[in-house]
């Protein structure tokens, strides 16, 4: 079946977002964009001493494959540029044309549901309180090697999560139509779980 279909998943740093993406576009078939490579890979240029917009407008699919954008040095810089128009818009043609691909797309990201993809099909709002998601992100990042205690990523989480919601042009929020995942409680098998019953719910009959 070749459908168009597109899923929004929005929400925090750490909130699981990423782990639930992965699993539901496996489940549907669909594409994956992870759009916060897309700041990390510009982020990461800039920490290289790059300018952000040109950076941006000449990201290629290379630069979003590699360890070192999984940093905290380089979310913090995401975050940075992120808040620049000029890189917002740069990145704006990629996200909807990877969204409009045939046979169904998955983004996940700050604004999917609010500003890329305000047409959406489905779309979820993923959270988990601050603790919980910076014990996930502590674990993630020690079980690659980074050396960083739990205060410090509950820190940089917190730093850039008011950044990102306080930000003039896109900030990160729910959109009125999203669904609401709080996964503070929940296995990653029984939120994906929860994802696909909600997308399942927006397929066509
Ligand atoms: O993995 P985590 O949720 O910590 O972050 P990410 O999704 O990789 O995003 C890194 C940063 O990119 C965020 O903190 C945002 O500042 C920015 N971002 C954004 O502004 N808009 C998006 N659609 C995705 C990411």
């Amino acid at each position: 079946m070749r459908v168009q279909f597109t899923v929004a998943i929005d929400g925090p740093a750490a909130a699981g977002k990423g782990t639930i993406s992965k699993a539901v576009a496996q489940h549907f078939g669909f594409a994956h964009l992870d759009t916060g490579l897309l700041y990390r890979a510009v982020g990461l240029k800039v920490l290289n001493g790059a300018d952000p917009t040109q950076a941006a407008r000449a990201l290629t699919p290379g630069d979003l494959t590699g360890g070192d954008l999984r940093t905290p040095d380089v979310a913090q810089a995401a975050s940075r540029v992120a808040i620049l128009p000029e890189v917002r818009q740069a990145l704006v043609d990629f996200q909807r044309s990877f969204a409009r691909g045939p046979g169904g797309a998955v983004l996940d990201g700050r604004d999917i549901g609010t500003v890329i993809c305000p047409e959406a099909d489905v779309k979820l709002y993923v959270t988990a309180s601050d603790e919980v998601r910076a014990h996930r992100r502590w674990k993630e990042l020690t079980g690659k090697g980074i050396d960083v205690t739990e205060a410090e990523v509950l820190d940089e989480m917190r730093i850039r999560d008011s950044r990102d919601a306080g930000r003039d042009l896109a900030p990160m929020r729910a959109a009125a139509d999203a669904v609401l995942l709080d996964t503070s409680a929940l296995s990653i098998d029984a939120a994906t779980a929860q994802a696909i019953a909600a997308i399942q719910a927006g397929l066509p009959a």
